[in-house]
């Protein structure tokens, strides 16, 4: 899966900074150790969801553990939230 999100990553750009290929999401980091929540879905859940890190978590049915990704969790989603989707952008 790696490799193949490599190839397509070389042949082609993406269309904005917001890490999405035809709706996809391609970056699998973990931002959230203690209940394994991935990037890619903290970003999906902050578009669905409202409020805080805290709020977001909930959304997904989790809820902080120790607190060291609330701070990165909130600024991913407030980036998230900030940048328009490429779905919503004129051609
Ligand atoms: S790393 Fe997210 S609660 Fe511990």
């Amino acid at each position: 899966m790696r490799a193949i999100k490599v190839l397509l990553l070389r042949i082609i750009r993406i269309c904005c900074s917001c890490k999405r290929f035809a709706g996809v999401i391609l970056d699998p980091m973990y931002i959230c150790i203690c209940n394994a929540i991935r990037e890619a879905d903290l970003r999906q859940a902050a578009l669905k969801s409202g409020g805080d890190a805290t709020a977001t978590y909930a959304s997904l049915g989790k809820k902080p553990n120790c607190g060291q990704c609330l701070v990165k969790a909130g600024q991913i989603i407030d980036q998230e939230r900030a940048i328009p989707s490429c779905e919503n952008v004129a051609v």
